[in-house]
């Protein structure tokens, strides 16, 4: 089949940031170094070989300022100081250093669409309407009803519940807030705003940081009308007003002030971007000569078991086909256009991949881990790790009580329960299945070090600020770090691999294979005359699949097998019958 040689488009713009691989580090739940309970910066220091020998090239460093800690250090009360329970700037300045001498960088999360109610700019915002810091944040007069009660400025639904926005009593007018009630959004409007977060992004480059993963950063733009949100869902009160803020009208002018000042420094930058589905309004921010950010975060995949309107707390489902659907689109598209994709199955906002897109019988759960790492990180795109799940860590005991969940996306989401339906034990009983399966804590557990008390992440009498996952006396980093075979061990195979085969894993096309298989997912990459296939069986049986059949089966060489690539394997793949093991996926080199 590689007889055809695919040509990569005239200019492939190759560049050190494709290259690489991220690992992504959520402060409170990496390392305890000094037995408070809570995870800081000289643990995670400590722990920077584990980091450099998965084979990462870079450490994205979560929210680690100065925050009251409503949403977990999305809500910066100051950008230039670091929050006190994880260390100060000079235990980040020698993170930086660590991280430079084991020829890895490091990124800041930047968070500018919302500050916390504490920062000092808010403070005086909201002190007085004749405050100079009054339109560094958005607020709006009060709308009455027929009846002449107080309402909001427009119907906007927060993400983490209720109006989005805040009735503030000494000015009687409202700010806004996307988030929590704690966490006001800047007005980027204001000339004044976009400096000050231009400051901050050079403080941290100064500093040694070699770029940003930003917060929500398709949301600074609204538009200005801030009109109310169309009924989507009847049965809620407050609607989803992203149309008027996602991707809004001055986005990219926004993201190109930012984008000159990273691109003077040769700094890696990844976006958040919630609710877009549009391959071409990406593009406009990803695409090689725009100088705005070099690859997103899109939403399609996380989303898959969702149900609609935004429900992540009710049930939905999804098929394969549609994942395949989702990663066919944006592989293909960024590829033909000069874009960049970022690659990710978990971060701290998403439940552990292994329970969410595989769900196995527990002896499979290795297996399955390798089976996402290998189909994740052979995609065009630059991989991204969280914590745990080199080592396939799982999501909270469904046993667990609501006592253990500390997220507040998750708890409010409770208290509206309980308040509105306080009878429905149904809907009650559902929304805890789906807790487990989606609240944000499935990924804040801390790291499973050991097998020790607490699983090595504090001193074993400390209570830490959130309970260790049980299953860390099963899954631990020790554990896997000694036996070669393990996930964590595979991890590394993987990215070694895709900087090996560079051309073909990194700037190579993206074709996918047996699209309508509900049971295998299966793609080629290819650059000139060379093409390898990527090949996962997504169920716990043993499979046959007709390599023949889709043209792909003239085997030169096996390159990475999640049971081992011992010659055994190489003869399962010849011939165009070929049997999947459980889980199995595998790397092959055509001919
Ligand atoms: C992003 C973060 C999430 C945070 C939210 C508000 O989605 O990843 O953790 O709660 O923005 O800052
Ligand atoms: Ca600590």
């Amino acid at each position: 089949m590689s007889s055809t040689p695919v040509k990569p488009p005239n200019e492939i713009h190759r560049a050190w940031w494709k290259e690489s691989s991220v690992y992504q580090i959520w402060p409170a739940s990496y390392k305890d170094s000094n037995d408070d309970g809570i995870g800081d910066i000289p643990g995670i220091v400590s722990k920077l070989d584990y980091i450099r020998d998965l084979g990462v090239d870079i450490v994205w460093l979560c929210p680690s300022y100065k925050s009251p800690q409503v949403d977990m250090g999305y809500d910066i009360a100051d950008y230039y100081s670091i929050a006190e329970e994880y260390g100060t700037v000079a235990d980040v300045e020698k993170l930086i250093q660590g991280c430079h001498e084991r020829g890895m960088k490091l990124l800041m999360d930047l968070v500018v669409n919302h500050t916390s109610d504490q920062h000092d700019w808010f403070k005086k915002s909201r002190s007085s309407k004749d405050s100079e810091f009054r339109d560094w944040y958005v607020w709006r007069p009060p709308r009455y009803d027929e009846n002449g009660n107080r309402q909001p400025p427009n119907n906007w639904v927060s993400h983490f519940q209720g109006s989005a926005w805040e009735f503030d009593e000494p000015t009687g007018e409202y700010y806004l807030h996307l988030y929590a009630v704690e966490q006001p959004d800047l007005n980027w409007e204001n000339p004044a705003v976009r400096k000050a977060v231009h400051d901050i992004v050079r403080f941290w480059l100064d500093k040694g940081a070699d770029g940003f993963r930003m917060d929500v950063i398709n949301f600074i733009s609204k538009d200005q009308g801030f009109p109310d949100a169309p009924n989507q869902d009847p049965d809620a009160i407050w609607q989803w007003g992203d149309r008027y803020y996602a991707n809004g009208p001055r986005l990219h002018e926004y993201l190109q002030g930012i984008g000159k000042i990273l691109k003077e420094y040769d700094a890696f930058s990844v976006g958040e971007m919630p609710f877009v589905k549009d391959t071409d309004e990406v593009l406009k921010a990803v695409r090689y000569d725009r100088n705005e950010i070099n690859m997103i975060f899109n939403f399609e995949h996380v989303d898959i078991d969702h149900a609609p309107w935004g429900n992540k707390f009710k049930p939905g489902s999804w098929k394969l086909t549609d994942l395949k659907a989702f990663f066919e689109r944006w592989q293909v598209f960024m590829y033909n256009n000069g874009g960049w994709n970022a690659l990710y199955w978990e971060n701290h906002d998403q439940p552990r991949s292994i329970d969410r897109y595989v769900n196995p019988p527990q002896a499979l759960r290795p297996a399955a881990g390798k089976m996402l790492a290998t189909v994740l990180a052979l995609h065009a795109g630059s991989p991204f790790i969280y914590q745990g799940q080199e080592i396939g860590m799982g999501n909270v005991p469904i046993e667990w009580d609501m006592g253990e969940y500390k997220d507040i996306d998750c708890l409010n989401h409770w208290k509206g329960l309980l308040e509105h339906k306080p009878t429905d034990t149904e809907a009650q009983k559902i929304a805890r299945q789906e807790y487990q399966k989606k609240s944000r804590d499935n990924a804040r557990t801390p790291v499973q070090w050991s097998a020790e008390p607490n699983g090595g992440f504090t001193g074993p009498n400390v209570k830490p600020w959130m309970s260790v996952n049980p299953e860390y006396t099963r899954v631990n980093a020790a554990d896997q770090v000694k036996d070669p075979q393990s996930l964590y061990h595979y991890w590394s195979e993987v990215l070694k691999l895709r900087k090996t085969y560079l051309d073909i894993f990194v700037y190579g096309n993206y074709k996918l294979v047996d699209r309508d298989n509900q049971e295998v997912y299966a793609y080629t990459r290819a650059y000139d005359t060379s093409q390898a296939l990527v090949l996962a069986n997504w169920t716990d049986n043993d499979l046959a699949w007709d390599a023949a059949a889709h043209n792909v089966d003239q085997v030169k060489e096996v390159l990475l097998d999640t049971y081992g690539t011992a010659g055994a394997s190489r003869e399962r793949f010849s011939g165009g019958q070929w049997t999947l093991r459980p889980y199995e996926a595998v790397v092959i080199l055509l001919k």
